[in-house]
């Protein structure tokens, strides 16, 4: 991240997000991003507001294109959406949103409408959101994941440890050095209760053709002044989730959610979206 500015991949995903509702079908759409922006950002989801239909065509034409890449960030928060869904339907109602970003859920979803929201980011991406979205829906807690500990600060915000949570960790690990991931699910460990879900979406190593595409996209992602650290596989990530103390329920990744989300096959995987459980 550049110091002293909000993250640049941040309002990326959220314009995405702006714009997955006029995906079709919609998997996640994201009626506050444009709030959440400003331009050239908010400029383009008003342009896309006032021509919906040419926006349509438009993003059917990058998806048919980009064989679906252009839609990676609706499937990955659309899955996590629904991660939400089930933990509210069992009744959990403390959520906690590491490395938030401008992610409009505990305003978006009316599923969290009595929830406790926490949204843990850097300062940085923080300041900036609460300047767009104010004080009162959420919890903000401002935790450099490189320099401190998000339990801590959580505890500390009033974080229930007596009650499960869900945690939400979206679009965040592949930026994090493997040590600073460590040490946030070491740390996070202790403080969720029996019955708590923690979800993580990671960047995974893939084949040599998913290692190049992956290197083009961080050059981009390195032009705003972000960085891809952290890329590995699904057996890799369980180990890791079991070292410091946590059990896979499930680990998914796009070939899984194009059939069951839009009845389509896909050949490429970028991202996978692994949920686990404090083990006992
Ligand atoms: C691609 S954005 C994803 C934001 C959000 N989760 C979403 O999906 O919309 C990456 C987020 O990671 C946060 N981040 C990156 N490095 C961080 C660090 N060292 N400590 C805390 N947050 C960090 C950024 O502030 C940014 O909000």
């Amino acid at each position: 991240m550049i110091p002293g500015e909000p993250s640049t991949t941040a309002r990326w995903v959220a314009f995405a997000r702006g714009l997955g509702g006029y995906e079709s079908p919609p998997l996640a759409a994201d009626p506050h991003a444009v709030d959440l922006l400003h331009a050239p950002w908010s400029t383009l989801l008003r342009a896309a507001a006032r021509w919906p239909r040419a926006t349509r065509m438009a993003v059917a034409t990058m998806d048919t294109l980009s064989q679906g890449r252009s839609r990676f960030m609706s499937y990955r928060t659309r899955v996590l959406d629904d991660v939400v869904r089930h933990a509210s339907a069992d009744g959990i109602e403390q959520v906690v949103i590491l490395g938030a970003g401008l992610d409009a859920r505990a305003w978006r979803l009316p599923e969290l409408a009595t929830a406790r929201v926490f949204e843990v980011d850097h300062p940085d991406t923080q300041d900036y959101k609460r300047a767009r979205m104010g004080e009162g829906r959420v919890t903000y807690v401002p935790v450099d994941f490189e320099k401190e500990t998000a339990a801590d600060a959580l505890v500390a915000a009033g974080l229930d440890v007596s009650r499960p949570s869900v945690v939400l960790w979206e679009g965040v690990a592949m930026y994090l050095p493997p040590a600073a991931i460590d040490a946030t699910l070491a740390t996070m460990r202790p403080v969720l209760a029996t019955g708590s879900r923690l979800a993580i979406s990671y960047s995974r190593r893939g084949s040599a053709l998913g290692r190049l595409e992956r290197e083009l996209v961080g050059l981009i992602v390195g032009g705003a002044g972000e960085r891809f650290r952290h890329h590995e596989d699904p057996p890799q990530m369980r180990a890791r989730l079991d070292r410091q103390g946590f059990r896979v329920l499930w680990d998914e990744g796009h070939p899984d959610w194009a059939p069951r989300l839009l009845g389509r096959r896909q050949g490429w995987d970028l991202q996978r979206i692994v949920v686990c459980e404090p083990a006992r």
